[in-house]
């Protein structure tokens, strides 16, 4: 259906996101730990394959227990990394380039070792004390049984003043008080000096969880239902919006950036609060819903209607008020052709499917390093392959109920974070050219034939392929601004939608399965000619029972 309106024109409406892990991208030093200086190193490539912006994650001095998750100076650069000086080439670079450059703002909570939480924890009267949550034990127990996102409790007791912490990540991450004015305000003169060096925007990590329900009262039957009930008391808990909307006025509405908020348990339907375009918060959310898809099901690739569900509740629920944020990876999940595609036979074919079917979407797509090659999963052999704390806490926890360690990393080896985060494959050399000393995570041992070096010679690579993509939505508004209308939409095979902006309109098919499978079109006539972009060589355009597609076939046609 066409729509009366169209969505507003805004720069970050029309711009690609590439998301970069520092740690893994490019070591310019041979300490085995990517940094600043490889990134600058890669910016042609970067330009070169189209990309408006870059998102880095967190690059700010930091003890590292969550890879600079955990920040002990928002100001400064962490050494590993370079210097402020290396920052600003950075940024100059990028601009040089036309390449905007985003950063991650993680103000849920800040490192143990950051001067705001040394001073808090030094006494209770402290002017910082309230800063941070602290409470009271119970009998000599935790304040509560809620329990942290990477396992355990939400609780570390304290010593010196004999009163407990609130993490809801890791021990080294301690919450901030997002009640206490004081904090609030030295969190936004920090936004600011950031933006006012110029940057473009940021990625808002976490922010769903900083309000916590008032009273933090235990989760009832915590045996019964695991972390879920945990969630419930510190995500999306109602009053955060006051949150969003003060930071947002106090901070980003000053400047002309791009904001992405990273909302765990916001879905479709309250998305407008958050991202509504009249409402001056965020620009566009990464939600979990379909995220969600494949945590729980770790047996199933994907069931395609609650896929379809869940794009479809957010395409509609923010068409002509707000923006998506459209993803399929990042350093937080698994590879997507691993989860989702058939690597063994299909691993080009099912990576470029998948591309297909997020990317045209309405809203802006976000690629996450290496994801742009089709890199994979990893493979861990034991515990000590793996870095990310919330793993590590997992062995502990996993450990206690008993089951083994080769059980464990068993579990791991599909659901880890680590399997996104090995070092980003560039060409056969050693460490596929990204150190030349001791990468700190090791290579994913496929890298002699996943290689940046190679696709660039290849024209029908998966480099090549996602090139093409974005040059094809930079071509067509329709594939930006476009309305998204499900075809097919009972398919469980093919996932298949129309773009449509007034007279323009595009089709969009991809097949996720290995499957041959057929696709119906019902009244829209396809012509051979107006095919804009194929995976693989197309035999037969005809539409009679529906389009033929041989496995993960995907193509866009204008009609
Ligand atoms: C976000 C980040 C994740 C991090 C967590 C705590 O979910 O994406 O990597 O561990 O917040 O900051
Ligand atoms: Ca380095």
């Amino acid at each position: 259906m066409t729509t009366a309106l169209a969505p507003k024109k805004i720069w970050w409406k029309e711009s690609v996101v590439y998301q970069v892990y520092p740690r893994s991208f490019k070591d310019s030093n041979g300490d085995g730990i990517g940094d600043l200086k490889g990134l600058i190193s890669k910016l042609d490539y970067l330009k070169h394959l189209g990309i408006d912006v870059i998102w880095i994650c967190p690059m700010f001095k930091s003890p590292m227990d969550d890879n600079g998750y955990d920040i002990s100076d928002y100001q400064a650069i962490h050494e590993e990394f370079g210097s402020m000086a290396d920052f600003d080439q950075l940024l100059k670079e990028c601009h040089d380039r036309g390449i905007r450059l985003i950063l991650d703002l993680v103000v849920n909570h800040t490192s143990d070792e950051h001067p705001w939480f040394i001073e808090s924890r030094s006494s209770k009267d402290n002017k910082k004390r309230d800063w941070y949550i602290w409470r009271d034990g119970k009998d000599g127990q935790e304040p509560n049984n809620w329990e942290s996102i990477f396992s355990g409790s939400a609780w570390r007791y304290d010593e010196l003043t004999k009163q407990w912490f609130m993490h809801i990540f890791s021990a080294k991450q301690p919450d901030l008080n997002w009640e206490n004015q004081d904090m609030r305000k030295a969190i936004y003169d920090m936004i600011r000096w950031w933006l006012d060096r110029g940057i473009d925007g940021f990625r808002i990590d976490a922010f769903s969880h900083t309000r916590k329900e008032p009273g933090l009262a235990d989760i009832p039957n915590p045996k019964n239902l695991e972390y879920v009930p945990s969630y419930s008391k510190h995500m999306n808990v109602p009053g955060v919006l006051d949150y969003v909307q003060d930071l947002a006025q106090n901070t980003f509405n000053h400047y002309d950036i791009m904001t992405v908020g990273e909302a765990n348990g916001v879905n479709a339907q309250q998305a407008e609060e958050w991202v509504g375009e009249s409402r001056k918060r965020m620009n566009m959310l990464i939600q979990f819903e379909h995220v969600g898809l494949w945590d729980t099901n770790p047996d199933q690739r994907f069931n395609m209607a609650d896929l379809k569900r869940v794009f479809n509740n957010w395409q509609k629920g923010l068409e002509n008020i707000g923006w998506n944020a459209l993803f399929v990876e990042n350093h937080d999940v698994p590879r997507i052709n691993s989860k989702w595609g058939e690597n063994t036979n299909f691993w080009k074919e099912c990576s470029t499917s998948i591309a297909t079917m997020y990317f045209m979407m309405q809203g802006t797509p976000f690629i996450y390093q290496g994801q742009e090659i089709g890199m994979t999963n990893s493979h861990f052999d034991g515990p000590d392959d793996f870095n990310d704390v919330s793993a590590k806490n997992y062995f502990v926890m996993k450990r206690k109920e008993g089951r083994s360690d080769a059980d464990i990393t068993a579990e791991l080896n599909h659901t880890s974070r680590d399997n996104a985060r090995t070092p980003m494959q560039w060409d056969s050399s050693a460490n596929a050219g990204f150190t030349t000393g001791k990468p700190w995570l090791k290579t994913n041992p496929n890298f002699k034939q996943i290689n940046v070096a190679a696709q660039m010679e290849d024209p029908e690579s998966i480099l090549n392929y996602y090139r093409r993509l974005i040059r094809l939505r930079r071509q067509h508004e329709g594939l930006i601004y476009g309305s998204f209308d499900l075809v097919d939409a009972d398919n469980k095979e093919v996932f298949a939608y129309t773009r449509t902006l007034g007279a323009e309109k595009f089709l969009v098919i991809s097949n996720m399965t290995k499957n041959a499978t057929r696709c119906a079109l019902g009244p829209i006539a396809v012509k051979p000619d107006n095919l804009l972009l194929a995976n693989m060589p197309v035999t037969d355009h005809g539409v009679e029972h529906g389009m033929k597609l041989k496995p993960f076939e995907a193509r866009i046609y204008k009609i």
